[in-house]
């Protein structure tokens, strides 16, 4: 992977050659690991140039709006798989054929019950803590149930982590949402798909068992589909981070969840729903996109903008699809708060500074509506979002631990004090 060279001229030095690596597509990387020798660091906070990790599970070309995972486009998956065969294919790099898929849907099924002892962990919160809160103990409670029959470095504790993980999110996230309302947990059902299963969970109750809607339990299916994995996102990078400590990878996820459930991140799909009930009319649209251009106002127009995607983002298209045919198969005509955010886009997508800045309506711009129109509360958008990323961040950990690896530790440019002494107390001014 290394024929090409990148040479660094550094003053008063020899020049230094650094490899230049070339993957499968995207941009080469110069690979600086040889650097320190020269008594030289890169910079990079927010590590807006810096690739972490050699991966093979998804690519995005932000540029052309591209997004594969293993090689196949999310509008593929979206239209002609399920979010069980997109856990597959991410965990273990190919799409299941009909047997395979047949034992991994019943492995799964066979672990989405948690320790009965788990649900004493929820009476330590307010009904009224935010759910990201909650999610964040019970997924880490759930290191102190596995600590012990887990040893990293076994593939197969990994693949079992793996599936406990991906089989067990639905069912805490909906435990999660039931404390909050005050009602009976329920248990999961083992005659029911991934996603009808979890709005089960959600919306039954012991008194009543209604039949879940196949229309939106394939809505459910495709949001979770968008939001499998994403490369190395914020979360995702968390993940890597803790597991390259050796990290109990329950631990690992419950730290992913808490670096998801920020505004800038997964947090975005939250905040979309609360910017729009701010915004409330389509008349304060321009005070909004003026807040929003503001250097000294820290307002930004929630579901725009991204890191990567520099043209429009396409699981937001795939979601805004969607988002008709569910509004349309509910018979929700003219939904106030859609109408504002397609008018937002409108204006939003004519408007030289987010032209300038390629600011296109992000997976997180759309999702939420179909979210309310599903029926889950705003508080447990996030949780969603770090229900359906959870197979994208183990199967990244399971990337990586499945190789040579180190422990993260970044280097920094120091700029504080010189080496000085102390002066007693007695003696300081
Ligand atoms: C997700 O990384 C991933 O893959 C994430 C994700 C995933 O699947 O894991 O895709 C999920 O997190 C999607 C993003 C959800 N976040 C939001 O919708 C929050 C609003 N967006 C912004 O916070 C922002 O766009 C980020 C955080 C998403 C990206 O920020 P960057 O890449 O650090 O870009 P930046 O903040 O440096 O912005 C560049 C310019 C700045 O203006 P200038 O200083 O150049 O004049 O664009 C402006 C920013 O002020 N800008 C915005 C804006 N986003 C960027 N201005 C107004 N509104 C916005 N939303």
């Amino acid at each position: 992977m290394a024929d090409k060279k990148a040479q660094l001229v550094i003053e008063g030095a020899a020049p230094v050659e650094l490899p230049i690596l070339t993957g499968t597509v995207g941009p080469d990387v110069i690979d600086v690991r040889g650097l320190g020798a020269t008594g030289h660091f890169t910079f990079d906070p927010g590590f807006m140039a810096t690739a972490s990790c050699e991966s093979k599970i998804t690519y995005i070309d932000g540029d052309k709006g591209v997004l594969l995972h293993r090689g196949y486009p999310i509008e593929q998956l979206a239209e002609k798989s399920d979010y069980l065969e997109t856990c597959y294919l991410l965990l273990n790099g190919e799409l299941p054929n009909a047997e395979q898929k047949a034992q991994f849907v019943s492995t799964v099924k066979n672990h989405t019950m948690v320790h009965e002892q788990l649900k004493s962990f929820f009476n330590g919160f307010r009904r009224d803590a935010h759910p990201m809160a909650v999610m964040c103990g019970v997924v880490g409670a759930l290191s102190a149930f596995y600590h012990d029959s887990l040893d990293i470095n076994n593939p197969q504790h990994r693949e079992i982590s793996a599936v406990r993980l991906v089989a067990k999110m639905p069912t805490l996230a909906a435990m999660v949402y039931k404390y909050s309302m005050g009602q009976p947990m329920m248990y999961p059902r083992n005659d029911l798909s991934y996603a009808e299963n979890f709005l089960h969970m959600m919306f039954n109750t012991p008194c009543e068992i209604k039949p879940i809607s196949p229309v939106l339990a394939k809505a459910m299916d495709r949001i979770f589909i968008l939001h499998a994995d994403h490369e190395q996102n914020a979360s995702t990078s968390t993940v890597r981070l803790a597991g390259s400590s050796g990290a109990n990878p329950f631990a690992c996820i419950a730290a992913g969840i808490a670096a998801l459930w920020g505004p800038a991140h997964g947090g975005a799909n939250e905040a979309v729903l609360t910017m729009l009930d701010e915004i409330g009319d389509v008349s304060n649209i321009d005070k909004y996109i003026a807040k929003a251009k503001d250097k000294n106002d820290p307002f930004k127009l929630m579901g725009f903008g991204h890191r990567v995607y520099k043209n429009r983002d396409p699981r937001a298209t795939v979601m805004k699809k969607t988002c008709d045919e569910v509004l349309g198969e509910l018979g929700i005509k003219n939904d106030p708060q859609l109408e504002l955010a397609m008018r937002l886009e409108e204006i939003a997508l004519t408007d030289p500074y987010f032209i300038e800045r390629s600011l296109y309506p992000n997976v997180d711009f759309y999702s939420g509506i179909i979210l309310k129109a599903i029926g889950i509360p705003t508080s447990m958008f996030t949780v969603i979002f770090a229900l359906a990323r959870t197979v994208g961040w183990i199967s990244h950990w399971k990337e990586m631990l499945s190789s040579p690896y180190k422990i993260g530790r970044p280097r920094q440019l120091y700029t504080g004090e010189l080496q000085r002494d102390i002066v007693e107390l007695k003696d300081r001014k």
